[in-house]
């Protein structure tokens, strides 16, 4: 999937884009808007997940805790209309996968309806139901393990995940259930190497990862983290460009050119 689409990417071909198979790694960034999806999808990136990290990168919450179904759906549909060749999950936020199947399934397909072309929910086996709920409604699913942001208060902060054998057998184990449950992909996040390692080689799926090493069959940045724009450089993310920097720059120019009335001139002007 390395070489420009000819055609939009779809599930099947994701859910077969193992790298010990023979293909390149998957892709995958944030976009949470039709400017960022445009761009992100010019880039030839294989899907764009509009994560429930809008909450802290873009509408300025500590966690993501606090978007709902309703937000998601909106940005969702601001990254459809963009109409991208890239695969478009939509994340679904916490407490809408929560409480029991039908409302789980309900909310997948508003995620659907609003144009994403599946979903992604964080959590293990204890995730397992909703995963086949949603499957069974015809909605594919991408699983989300380890250092899953919605369980930032169960676990004491952003930290990294699955350090123990134990730990790390129990994370394999809910990768397991994720995917007999119907996943076709799994995201994997904050964990030790060689626990990425062990949840590429125990799935037939694809993983992608966050801050997971380099074994997974593919990475997951957010957009503004490697364009230099969140403020925030963990230690998992590469930045790739320092556009922050350059948009104060350019704001501060139009500033300084209308206090000295240089902007507008005359070709901007209407006559
Ligand atoms: O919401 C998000 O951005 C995510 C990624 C960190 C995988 O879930």
């Amino acid at each position: 999937m390395s070489e420009p689409r000819s055609a939009p990417v779809t599930v099947p071909a994701v859910r077969t884009a193992k790298v010990r198979d023979g293909h390149a790694p998957l892709v995958m960034v944030t976009a949470y808007d039709a400017p960022g999806a445009r761009i992100a999808d010019a880039a030839g990136v294989d899907i764009l997940l509009v994560g429930d990290s809008v909450a802290n990168v873009v509408l300025g919450y500590e966690d993501t805790l606090q978007v709902t179904v309703d937000d998601m759906a909106h940005h969702v549909a601001a990254v459809a209309r963009a109409r991208p060749g890239a695969l478009i999950v939509g994340d679904l936020p916490w407490m809408s996968y929560h409480v029991d199947t039908a409302d789980t399934v309900r909310n997948a397909a508003r995620l659907i309806r609003a144009g994403a072309q599946c979903v992604k929910l964080e959590g293990g086996a204890v995730r397992a139901p909703m995963v086949e709920a949603i499957t069974d409604a015809e909605i594919p699913v991408m699983g989300h393990i380890g250092l899953t942001p919605q369980s930032v208060l169960a676990f004491g902060g952003f930290k990294v995940q699955a350090r123990d054998d134990g730990a790390a057998r129990m994370l394999v184990e809910g990768a397991r259930a994720l995917v007999d449950a119907g996943a076709f992909a799994v995201v994997v996040e904050g964990v030790p190497e060689k626990v990425g390692a062990a949840v590429t080689d125990a799935l037939d799926v694809p993983t992608i990862g966050i801050g997971a090493g380099p074994h997974c069959d593919g990475q997951v940045l957010v957009l503004h983290d490697l364009l230099g724009i969140s403020g925030r450089t963990p230690k998992f993310v590469r930045r790739y460009a320092e556009l922050a920097d350059q948009a104060t720059a350019a704001v501060a120019a139009f500033a300084a050119d209308v206090r000295s009335g240089a902007f507008p001139a005359d070709a901007e002007v209407y006559h």
